[in-house]
């Protein structure tokens, strides 16, 4: 996907390139950013210039790039100009002790100076050695960043400089700027813009009795992905959720949340949402079976009780049998064995328009982890893999298939 259909002012994206080897994959980045219509400005940390020549930066973009806090011919203050005009601001490769920096929170150079000085959305694009990756104080700045709303496309597997190999290699620039461009044009222009969508997300908990219940691994993590990313691309998101996870700043007040527990409960708030949504989209793990109710709590003296289950009402499957004309219904299956086979034919069965399918007995997969591998099906095209990512990078690629069906594959 690279644009909307809606007419749309030249989004202003800031490229910050902080200084690794990857610096070089930057260039390309801009390169693309410009090519799709984006005005950008790029900044380089005084490292990043031992990798790759600020000349270059400033051929390709929309004015010179920019390497300091202070002595610029065109404005007194550059990181107030920068971040305050900024509708994204891109940080490729973003180091470890950029990370660090941004975290803690300190602007001695323009390019944190200027991510402190904004409001726009920030999208982190992390590259480093596997060692420095896998370091706790990363991970701990890294989350921290990610609490404050602040979007990670997490490096990949692959060659690494001085020969090495392992995670930690930057994206593609195509993934980058992509990603980039989804997220201007849903600030300005809005791929989901005038639809609603509605998301559950999380594991149901079905009572035994008054204290105990039964429920499942799932963390709500990829659902409460899909309603920010569906948020950020301008449609109007309400959340059905068991969890009660942290919305990302920049769209928690544009998702509404219902809040349930049962799958009886889901089942209600999901059905009644969408009869007025445009897609629905099922990334709750419901449970298949529910207790019969006590409204005593089971003795230990009472001797080892037998739990009665009853089934529960399939939501997916009626969602696919309710379906209006042109409302889009998604469904997710968790499957270990004879993952495409096993989703194929729920696809069907359930009458869904797309079915994301993951292993979950893979390293790193689904339930509680922040990524995710799945393979995207629909009634009538090739499965769609989506490698290892974060579970916003699946949001995206799935919202992207939406929104393609929806408007009739008149954007790329
Ligand atoms: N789902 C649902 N209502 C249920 C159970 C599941 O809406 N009572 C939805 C889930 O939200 C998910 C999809 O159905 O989108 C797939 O669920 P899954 O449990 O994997 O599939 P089942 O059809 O239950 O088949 P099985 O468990 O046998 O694989």
């Amino acid at each position: 996907m690279t644009s909307s259909t809606h007419k749309q002012e030249q989004p202003r994206i800031v490229l910050g390139v902080a200084g690794g080897i990857a610096a070089y994959k930057a260039v390309e980045v801009l390169r693309r950013l410009r090519d799709a219509g984006c005005f950008v400005s790029p900044i380089l940390t005084p490292d990043a210039t031992r990798f790759v020549g600020e000349v270059t930066f400033s051929a390709l973009a929309s004015e010179p790039a920019r390497t300091k806090l202070y002595g610029d011919p065109t404005t007194p203050i550059p990181h107030t100009y920068l971040g305050q005009n900024a509708d994204l601001i891109v940080v490729a490769p973003a180091t470890a002790h950029v990370i660090a920096r941004y975290a803690m929170g300190l602007s001695d150079d323009l390019l944190t100076a200027t991510l402190l000085a904004s409001r726009a959305p920030v999208l982190l694009c992390p590259a480093m050695h596997t060692e420095m990756w896998e370091q706790p104080s990363v991970q701990e700045n890294l989350a921290t960043l990610r609490r404050r709303g602040v979007m990670i496309l997490e490096p990949e597997e692959g060659p690494l400089a001085g020969g090495d190999s392992g995670k930690g290699r930057l994206p593609d620039p195509e993934v980058i700027a992509s990603l980039a461009l989804d997220i201007v044009h849903g600030r300005s222009g809005g791929l989901l813009r005038g639809h609603r969508v509605v998301v559950s997300a999380g594991g149901t908990r079905e009572a035994i009795d008054p204290v105990r219940v039964i429920t499942n691994r799932s963390s709500g993590k990829q659902g409460y992905a899909i309603a920010e990313v569906a948020a950020r691309l301008g449609a109007e998101v309400t959340l059905v959720s068991t969890a009660s996870l942290t919305l990302a700043p920049d769209v928690a007040r544009s998702i509404a949340v219902v809040a349930v527990s049962s799958a009886a409960e889901m089942a209600e708030a999901v059905l009644r949402e969408a009869s007025t949504a445009d897609i629905v989209i099922m990334a709750a793990a419901v449970a298949d079976f529910t207790v019969a109710p006590t409204t005593h709590k089971i003795k230990k003296d009472d001797g080892i009780p037998s739990i009665a289950l009853v089934p529960t009402q399939d939501i997916l499957l009626t969602l696919g049998a309710q379906k209006r004309p042109g409302q889009i219904v998604v469904g997710f299956a968790a499957e270990t064995d004879d993952v495409l086979a096993n989703a194929q034919a729920k696809l069907l069965r359930k009458n869904c328009d797309f079915l994301v399918a993951n292993d979950v007995s893979a390293d790193g997969v689904g339930f509680d982890h922040a990524t995710n591998e799945v393979v995207i099906l629909s009634v009538g095209a090739e499965p769609y893999s989506v490698e290892m990512t974060s579970k916003e990078q699946v949001a995206f690629e799935l919202l992207s298939k939406v929104a393609e069906r929806i408007h009739g594959g008149t954007h790329g």
